[in-house]
């Protein structure tokens, strides 16, 4: 039996362990989309994770959807990624970067251009997204031309080359949990009619060249790719064609051989079954909000390779150790998800400084 910590090659990576670092937007970029200098602490203070998933970042400036994001498009982004990435390595990490276009979950107070959103249809989410004055509901976007969905495609291909120029081992394209690749696969978001709407083939159209231009550029050995079947993230609904859906899309991944899938599994366990048979590369699966006492169940039953880890690895930069040792979990505080500086994101205490201030506390009681 496979267990949690047998090591495992991925892609061009030789792996310790199968735990990973799940991507988490922290909110705490520069507004030009540079990465700051507090990211080098956040990334290395989790290596022991060995893959270090980052944050969404947005691969063009429509890209955005949330405030202080960072970018992978500009060659100032690209020098402010790469202090992150050698820390990353010195630690004795690999770092793929989630290439994220947020398309209609955006919002123009998010961006610095203030421009309205893009996305498949001129289709509003119908949901509330967090800007700078709060809580609002997500405007409607503007429909991408057909030569602006190529476009776009050329945007991922560009930003995975950036991302390789500034270090990283990889990328993971972003076509889960409500953002434009995502929204492309759903009919209540997509009701276009040239090639990239209508049917099954046509609606993962979109994902599909992106994964091909990406792994063209970059090599299929460095790129992986997210996605989220049957979620309603984003208000998306991808109806009574959800499995077919994602049978179809999965197995015409396959063909690309890419790195990695990486599933947010949130529902239907013969989907995952099926999926798991159709993929024959690593396959990452995140149960969300699974107990601490499962979590290397999916591993153990073959049904995945690896699991990543999302909030407790933000509150726990030595969770592999915590995990390993049974130790507690510090909680994640919900308050410094997104935004601010260094409390909530650089200074969850490890096992090892809680000893240490115990013991400084040991020594100067009388
Ligand atoms: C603060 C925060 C930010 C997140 N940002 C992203 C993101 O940028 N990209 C993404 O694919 N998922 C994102 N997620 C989802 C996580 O990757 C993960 O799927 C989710 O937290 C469930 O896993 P968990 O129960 O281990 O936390 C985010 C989650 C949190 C808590």
């Amino acid at each position: 039996m496979t267990t949690l910590w047998d090591p495992l090659t991925l892609g061009r990576l030789r792996l310790k362990h199968r735990l990973a670092l799940a991507p988490m937007t922290r909110s705490r970029a520069h507004p030009d989309g540079t990465p700051s200098a507090l990211a080098v602490d956040y990334y290395t203070q989790r290596a022991s994770l060995g893959l270090l998933i980052t944050e969404g970042v947005q691969p063009s400036d429509d890209g955005q959807g949330y405030l202080n994001t960072p970018g992978i498009y500009r060659d100032d982004h690209v020098e402010a990624w790469r202090p992150i990435t050698t820390a990353v390595h010195e630690a004795g990490a690999a770092i793929f970067l989630q290439l994220m276009h947020a398309g209609r979950m955006s919002h123009p107070d998010n961006t610095p251009h203030h421009r309205q959103s893009v996305g498949p249809s001129a289709i509003a989410a119908g949901v509330q997204l967090f800007t700078a004055a709060g809580m609002q509901p997500v405007p409607a976007p503007r429909a991408l031309g057909t030569d602006e969905v190529v476009a776009t495609i050329d945007d991922f291909r560009t930003a995975a080359a950036a991302a390789i120029r500034a270090g990283a081992d990889g990328v993971e394209i972003h076509a889960a949990n409500g953002y434009i690749l995502h929204q492309f696969l759903s009919p209540n978001a997509n009701e276009r009619t040239d090639r990239y709407g209508g049917s099954i083939e046509n609606r993962t159209r979109f994902t599909l060249e992106v994964a091909a231009a990406v792994a063209q550029e970059i090599g299929a050995d460095r790129t992986g790719i997210r996605l989220s079947p049957g979620s309603g993230a984003g208000g998306l609904d991808e109806g009574v064609e959800t499995n077919d859906l994602y049978r179809y899309l999965v197995a015409e991944l396959a063909k690309l051989d890419l790195a990695y899938v990486h599933l947010l599994h949130t529902g239907d366990e013969g989907l995952l079954r099926d999926l798991r048979a159709a993929w024959p590369n690593t396959l990452l699966v995140l149960r969300a909000g699974r107990d601490r006492g499962v979590v290397q169940n999916d591993v153990e039953a073959g049904l995945a390779d690896v699991a990543p880890l999302g909030r407790w690895a933000l509150a726990n930069p030595d969770v592999v150790e915590r995990l390993r040792v049974g130790a507690e979990f510090n909680e994640p505080d919900r308050a410094t998800f997104y935004g601010g500086g260094a409390e909530g994101f650089n200074d969850y205490p490890t096992l090892a400084s809680a000893t240490a201030t115990a013991t400084t506390t040991e020594g100067i009681r009388p």
